[in-house]
C-alpha cells in the first residue's frame, strides 16, 4: 500500500504540483497529427495535466499550442479564426502567433499601439512604469502563454516545462520509424494516469485479463499480439527489476520446460512510456499515458516493426479492435466499449473461456483500470511479490519528484539517447541470467 500523502503526491499533476513539475520536464505526446490536418485548419482544444490549451496549425504548416483562454478577457481561443500565421480570438479580434506574441489588437484605438511614442490607452490592471509606457505598446506587453511543439511519428508533442531546460525529443524506437512501419492510436481513459500506467507495467495480469480460462497448448492471439502457451501454463511469474538511466527494466520469468525459462523483459521509460515484448519477428508494442487532468488520461498505443514496413494484414489485425488499438469515436476518442455499456462484457464468452468476456486488449485494460475509481486509493491495496514492477516504478517517480523539489533535475529528461531501447521475449537456459541472455536484444537496432 501507499500512504495517503504519497498517493496524493504521485497522482496529482496540475500546475505547481511536485509530480506535475516532474512530468513537465519531459515532452508529452498530445495530439495525432491528423487532428490538425492542414494549414489554417480548425483549432483543437485539449487539456494536458489540467492546463486548458488550444492547438492549431499555422498557414505555413507549423503546429502551435497556446493557453486556451485569451489574455484579453478570457474567451476560449478554440473558437478563434485560424488565419495568416495566427489565431484570432472571435470575441474582440485579438490575434496571436505561434509563439504567443500578440500581433493584432483591432478593437484598441491606434494610440494604444503606436509604433513609437506615448502609450495612451486605459490599461486596467496592467502596471508599467511611465518610462516603459513611453516605449512599449499595449500589444507588446500582452504576451500569451505558448508552448514548444514538435511533430514526429504522426504525433504532435508539446513541452510544458521551463524553456531553458527543454531537451530534444526522446529517441524512442517507434518514433524514429517511417509511417509505413508503425500504427499509432489514442483513446480517452477515465481514470488517473498512474493506475493506467501501473497496468502497463504489470506482466502478471497478462495471464488472466488478456488470456483464456484454461491453460493452452496454443498461443493466445489477438489484434497482432501473441501470448505463447507459457503464459497460461505458468500464471505466477517471478519478477526482477532493474533501474536504468531512463526508467526500469522489468523481467518476468515463467517456466518454459525442465531446462529453460521463458523471460519477458519490458521497459518502463520515464515518465509515462512502456514497451512490452513480442516473440522474435512479431511487431513490438507500447503505450504512453499522458494526464489530461487528475481523473482522465490519454492512453497512447503503438505497434511497430523496426526492420520492415507492416503488411496490410498486420495493420488490419492491429486495427481490428481485438488488440491494444481500441475502436473509438473519431472526434472524442472515447472508446465505443466503455463504462456506460459495461465495456460490452459478454458473460457467455466469459463462460466459454475468455477470462474477462470483454473483447479487445485495450478495452480489457480499461475495464479493470477505470473500475478502480477515478483516482485509486492506494491505502487500501495489498501488494504481493507479483507487484514488484509497480513498486519499482512508483519509487522511481516519487524519488525523482522529491529530488526535483530539492533542486535536482531528472537526468533522463536531458538524455534522449537513453531511450534507444526495446523489449524482448526469449527462452534461456535456466542457469543463464536474463541480463546476460537478453543484453543484445534490449538495444534498439534502429539507431546503429
Ligand atoms: S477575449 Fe479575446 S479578444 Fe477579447
Ligand atoms: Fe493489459
Amino acid at each position: 500500500m501507499l500512504p495517503a500523502h504519497d498517493n496524493t503526491y504521485i497522482t496529482r499533476t496540475g500546475p505547481g504540483t511536485p509530480m506535475g513539475n516532474l512530468l513537465r520536464r519531459f515532452w508529452a505526446p498530445v495530439l495525432l497529427s491528423s487532428e490538425l490536418p492542414g494549414p489554417d485548419c480548425p483549432p483543437v482544444q485539449l487539456r494536458v495535466m489540467s492546463e486548458d490549451l488550444v492547438a492549431f496549425r499555422t498557414t505555413s504548416g507549423r503546429p502551435a499550442v497556446l493557453a486556451a483562454h485569451c489574455p484579453h478577457r478570457g474567451a476560449s481561443l478554440f473558437f478563434g479564426r485560424n488565419e495568416e500565421e495566427g489565431l484570432r480570438c472571435v470575441y474582440h479580434g485579438w490575434k496571436f502567433d505561434a509563439t504567443g506574441r500578440c500581433i493584432d489588437m483591432p478593437n484598441e484605438p491606434p494610440e494604444s499601439n503606436p509604433s513609437t511614442g506615448h502609450f495612451g490607452a486605459a490599461q486596467g490592471n496592467l502596471r508599467t512604469s511611465p518610462s516603459a509606457e513611453l516605449r512599449t505598446s499595449f500589444r507588446d506587453k500582452v504576451h500569451h502563454t505558448a508552448y514548444q511543439c514538435r511533430e514526429q511519428a504522426g504525433i504532435i508533442w508539446v513541452y510544458l516545462g521551463p524553456p531553458d531546460l527543454q531537451a530534444e525529443l526522446p529517441q524512442l524506437e517507434w518514433a524514429a520509424l517511417p509511417p509505413s512501419h508503425i500504427v499509432v492510436s489514442k483513446r480517452l481513459q477515465d481514470c488517473n494516469y498512474l493506475q493506467a500506467m501501473e497496468g502497463g507495467i504489470d506482466p502478471s495480469h497478462l495471464s488472466f485479463l488478456h488470456s483464456k480460462k484454461e491453460a493452452s497448448q496454443k498461443p493466445v492471439e489477438a489484434g497482432g499480439i501473441r501470448f505463447p502457451p507459457y503464459m497460461t501454463r505458468d500464471r505466477h511469474p517471478r519478477f526482477e527489476t532493474l533501474e536504468t538511466g531512463s526508467g526500469v527494466q522489468i523481467a518476468a520469468r515463467r517456466v518454459a520446460d525442465d531446462e529453460h525459462f521463458y523471460w519477458r523483459i519490458s521497459q518502463f521509460l520515464l515518465p509515462w512510456y512502456t514497451i512490452f515484448p513480442a516473440d522474435p519477428g512479431l511487431p513490438l508494442g507500447g503505450h504512453a499515458w499522458v494526464p489530461i487532468d487528475d481523473t482522465h488520461c490519454w492512453t497512447w498505443s503503438f505497434s511497430w516493426q523496426a526492420e520492415r514496413p507492416l503488411t496490410p494484414e498486420e495493420v488490419a489485425d492491429m486495427r481490428s479492435g481485438l488488440g491494444i488499438h481500441a475502436h473509438v469515436d473519431p472526434i472524442t476518442f472515447q472508446p465505443l466499449a466503455n463504462r456506460a455499456n459495461d465495456y460490452r462484457v459478454d458473460r457467455v464468452e466469459q463462460h466459454r473461456g475468455s477470462f474477462s468476456g470483454i473483447r479487445g486488449i485495450g478495452e480489457q485494460d480499461m475495464a479493470a483500470q477505470e473500475s478502480m475509481g477515478p483516482i485509486y486509493d492506494r491505502t487500501k491495496e495489498h501488494l504481493g511479490v507479483s507487484d514488484a514492477a509497480i513498486i519499482s516504478m512508483r519509487r522511481l517517480l516519487l524519488r525523482l519528484a522529491h529530488a526535483l523539489e530539492a533542486g535536482q533535475e531528472p537526468a533522463a529528461a536531458a538524455q534522449p539517447e537513453n531511450y534507444r531501447v526495446r523489449s524482448a521475449a526469449l527462452v534461456l537456459p535456466r542457469a543463464q541470467p536474463w541480463q546476460q541472455g537478453a543484453a543484445g536484444a534490449l538495444a534498439s537496432p534502429v539507431f546503429t
